[in-house]
């Protein structure tokens, strides 16, 4: 069945800026909205949307498309799945839309890990459990919440799941593959046990954690696979998502307890990295929920030194970073279970600056005796501050440093103007770069090019121009645009009528054909065409197939030894020029 008018009457109810700025935050300059492309490493804005139009393009990485291929790749889904996000936007219902799950060989993974799940839950309510309670009461872990997170117990058995799902019919192999047996043997003897979750919120592994004292091989988490990369996750993304959305900002700790501990006390808006290491994926899947970030990691050293790197690597990104600094030897949890939810809440609520913390951190470790330490302290200190926007704010700092080193102020304040120029400076030659112009564009962009994108384009908004083609009176020298070119008389009779973002939609699959049509919708044309304009974007055309024509004839002439033939090719030549007035 074809749901063309349904999907593009969805398409047409929403406002691409809208939708789009529901994920990031976009700034109008002129008639386009821009902002930071999230499918590319970058901090300038380099995607413009374009509310007339209806798409999107980053002329840094080439990304473009209409709103559905933006939810497509912003949240990973199917076109069907992206359709289904935007009917419920609308309200509008799709007859015969039914979202028919792939069967991937993956599917046999998730329900062995589901299987695994219950049975550890299961455990959980039997008399097995009795000192993993005890163990998670103590920790203020209680029913309701082993419950809402899932919390499971492995028991202490060597092989009871293995047996288990061996039974149900799934092989070894499989089972040592995906990471819950080993040599036939459970991974998971006697451990607390915490699913793990992909993006789409599916178990895809555990976390077990010891509750017998001993320190050593405190959690075991399941080994990467095809389906689970730990460094590609983030702890609560799948749940937490819709609260970083809605507040525009998010926590990030180190460990899944302390995200569940920030849960119950109805702090949502968080995630885990598992660790204080951060790959670049989850750096950028961190940037792709929000750009205000509050680190809020362990009150130790490894927890100060990630703050540190970790708030480095965001702000390239493009983040605002705040940092959220613990009592030592205190993580989220314990503060949380100390002082309480207010207090913690309090902390959160006046997290400080990258940048002041930067400074904060950097007095800790400077001699106090040496002049040279001193300087180079107060250098830094002056670099972190050129970077603050706030004046009063840089005021403040160049003040207390002034008092507490005995130095003129004016001194500190020409320094750091000087910081500030250079900033200036270095940003500029970012932002100089060419914002119209894509990268892999071709340089000579020259008349033909432009006659053909043009005719293409007023093809889908002008009916004299549609008709000119369908009478035959246009021609395009190259193949794909003449591909497109037919798409487009094609898609109009069926259709009755043409939009370029919903023509990205029937374009979908066919990406040489995007390419063209992205190409034709970046030239920003007029979309009114005199009658003038379109016969001589014809004639430029036709010039271009003669000429093409004529070169073709002028050699084969060269390699005519009959006198004959050579003239009757002469002649047409001739016809040939005169017919474009050459
Ligand atoms: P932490 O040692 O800070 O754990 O490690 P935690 O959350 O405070 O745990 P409790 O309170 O002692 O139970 C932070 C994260 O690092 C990973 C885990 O994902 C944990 O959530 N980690 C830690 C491991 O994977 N293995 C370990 O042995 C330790
Ligand atoms: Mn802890």
């Amino acid at each position: 069945m074809d749901n063309t008018h349904t999907i593009n009457e969805i398409r047409s109810k929403v406002d691409i800026v809208d939708i789009i700025s529901s994920y990031l935050p976009l700034t109008q300059k002129g008639k386009n909205f821009f902002g930071v492309c999230p499918f590319h490493d970058d901090t300038n804005p380099s995607m413009s949307v374009s509310r007339e139009k209806q798409i999107y393009r980053c002329f840094s990485c080439g990304a473009s498309g209409n709103v559905f291929q933006f939810i497509m790749d912003y949240e990973h889904v199917s076109f069907k799945e992206a359709l289904l996000i935007l009917s419920q936007k609308t309200g509008i219902e799709i007859k015969g839309l039914q979202i028919q799950k792939k069967n991937t060989k993956y599917d046999r993974f998730y329900q062995i890990y589901e299987l695994a799940h219950k049975y550890y839950q299961n455990n959980m309510n039997s008399s097995y459990a009795k000192k993993a309670k005890e163990y998670l009461t103590n920790r203020h872990i209680d029913e309701a919440m082993i419950k809402e997170y899932k919390i499971g117990l492995s028991l202490d058995k060597p092989d009871a799941l293995t047996k288990l799902l061996v039974g149900q019919g799934y092989d070894y192999n499989t089972l040592n593959n995906i990471g819950l047996s080993t040599s036939d043997k459970d991974v998971y003897i006697n451990r607390i046990m915490f699913p793990l979750y992909d993006l789409n919120g599916r178990i895809v592994g555990f976390s077990g954690r010891r509750y017998d004292g001993i320190k050593e091989n405190k959690y075991v988490n399941t080994k990467g696979t095809e389906i689970f990369q730990k460094g590609e996750t983030l702890y609560n993304y799948h749940i937490a998502r819709e609260y970083i959305r809605s507040k525009n900002q998010v926590i990030v700790m180190e460990g899944f307890m302390a995200v569940i501990r920030s849960m119950t006390i109805g702090i949502k808006n968080v995630v885990a990295l598992m660790g204080t290491a951060m790959t670049k994926e989850q750096a950028n899947l961190i940037k792709r929920l929000s750009n205000h970030v509050i680190l809020c990691f362990d009150g130790d050293e490894p927890g100060r030194k990630a703050c540190l790197d970790n708030g480095s690597e965001l702000e390239k990104l493009g983040c605002q970073i705040s940092v959220v600094e613990l009592d030592n030897g205190l993580d989220p949890d314990d503060y949380i279970l100390k002082y309480g939810k207010d207090s913690f809440q309090n902390l959160v609520n006046h997290a400080i600056t990258l940048s002041d913390y930067r400074i904060k951190r950097l007095k800790k470790n400077i001699n106090l005796n040496s002049d040279l330490e001193k300087t180079e302290y107060i250098h830094s200190v002056l670099v972190e501050t050129s970077k603050i926007e706030d004046e009063i704010h840089r005021e403040f700092i160049l003040k207390k440093l002034a008092n507490e080193f005995e130095i003129g102020y004016n001194t500190l304040e020409k320094r750091l103007l000087s910081l500030i120029h250079e900033n200036e400076n270095e940003r500029k030659k970012v932002i100089e770069k060419p914002l119209l112009v894509s990268k892999n564009e071709d340089p000579k962009k020259d008349k033909y090019n432009l006659a053909t994108y043009a005719l293409l384009y007023y093809m889908m908004v002008d009916q004299k121009c549609l008709q000119y083609y369908d009478e035959g009176k246009i021609y395009f020298p190259n193949e794909e645009e003449r591909f497109l070119a037919s798409e487009i008389s094609y898609y109009y009779q069926k259709y009755g009528m043409i939009t370029p973002a919903d023509f990205y939609t029937y374009l979908q699959d066919k990406e040489n054909l995007l390419t063209v049509l992205n190409r034709v919708l970046e030239l920003e044309l007029d979309p009114n065409l005199s009658e003038k304009a379109l016969l001589d974007y014809v004639h430029t055309l036709k010039e271009y197939q003669v000429k093409k024509e004529i070169k073709k004839l002028e050699n084969e002439m060269k390699h005519e030894n009959d006198v004959m033939h050579q003239a009757q090719i002469g002649l047409k030549i001739a016809q040939l020029k005169q017919e474009i007035g050459k």
